[in-house]
């Protein structure tokens, strides 16, 4: 049956892939957006810009008003859980039937990481909503390897602060693909799917399958965690989101992201993209000098 969907984080990666997936689709899409400038490809595509700010809760009902299906995604950041209880209410006025949320990870109050912390505070309120929901929880995207395609490129070189930790990582279309198909199929409601790839994989194996695609060497060196602060900093990143990185690279050097599920699999009846399927696909940002 088709229904009116609303997705939040319109013009960021995982929502933009979302719409991207249900454009053409026998459902009415409505999207998100803070600035209507940078929606101009999406009102190309037929999709329905609504302006409204996660942070600005009285900007919000008109786009929320009678849409039966939500996507609630919100960027890290130490107000995420207020942009998302904003986001929550809007549904619960404007009368959603399912609400779909991007979390994360590992989400869970006694997490390592602050944004797993704030993520399960959401996740915490969205269940207690009472509005049907389902939780995404993917693991760290395949795409933050991007930040290494220059070093890649000119070195051979991978540098992380990720000592020997191996991880699940997922390919962020597959997590897009994910949403898109749980916004608009049935019997997903009070269900959390941990979205990860085909297998947990060092660093050092990461660099190998970076390196068959590209058709050279490409070694992995770690670095400390003072190191990768540092150069964050020198990159301009905020304290906040440095030390929330830092986090991450603390958890993830001692394992705890050494998982995988078939959850993927399991619901889509694919199989998520392996690593090389993401190297051979982005070969040319790893091989540009
Ligand atoms: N990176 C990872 O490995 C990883 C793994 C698991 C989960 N996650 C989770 O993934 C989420 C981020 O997804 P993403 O990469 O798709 O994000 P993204 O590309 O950074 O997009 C964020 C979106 O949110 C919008 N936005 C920001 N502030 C807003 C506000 N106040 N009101 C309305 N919209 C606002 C942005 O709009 P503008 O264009 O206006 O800025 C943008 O469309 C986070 O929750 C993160 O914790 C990430």
């Amino acid at each position: 049956m088709p229904n009116t969907i609303l997705i939040t984080g319109a013009t960021g990666n995982i929502s933009s892939g979302i719409i991207a997936q249900l454009k053409g689709s026998e459902h009415s899409l409505r999207a998100l957006v803070r600035n209507p400038e940078k929606a101009e490809e999406l009102r190309r595509q037929g999709v329905e810009i609504w302006v409204g700010d996660l942070e600005k809760p009285w900007t919000l009902g008109p786009a929320f008003e009678g849409v039966d299906t939500v996507w609630i995604l919100s960027p890290p950041g130490p107000r995420a859980p207020e942009q998302c209880s904003n986001a929550l209410w809007a549904a619960r006025q404007g009368g959603a039937k399912h609400v779909v949320r991007m979390s994360a990870f590992g989400a869970a109050h006694t997490a390592p990481t602050i944004n797993s912390r704030l993520h399960a505070l959401s996740d915490a309120e969205l269940v207690a909503s009472g509005i049907p929901f389902t939780l995404l929880k993917p693991h760290y995207f395949m795409q933050n390897l991007m930040m290494a395609a220059q070093s890649v490129a000119q070195q051979g070189t991978m540098y992380f602060a990720l000592a020997d930790g191996k991880m699940g990582l997922i390919d962020s279309r597959d997590i897009s693909y994910f949403a898109a198909h749980v916004l608009t199929t049935t019997g997903h409601e009070g269900k959390t799917y941990t979205l990860t790839g085909p297998a947990s994989l060092s660093m050092h194996q990461i660099a190998a399958a970076i390196g068959g695609a590209v058709g050279k060497t490409v070694t992995y060196v770690p670095v400390s965690i003072d190191n990768a602060l540092q150069s964050m900093a020198q990159m301009g990143l905020d304290d906040w989101m440095a030390n929330l990185m830092c986090d991450y690279f603390k958890a993830y050097s001692a394992n705890w992201g050494d998982m995988v599920t078939d959850d993927f699999q399991r619901v889509t009846g694919k199989a998520p993209r392996s690593i090389e399927q993401f190297a051979r696909d982005f070969h040319g940002a790893f091989g540009k000098q």
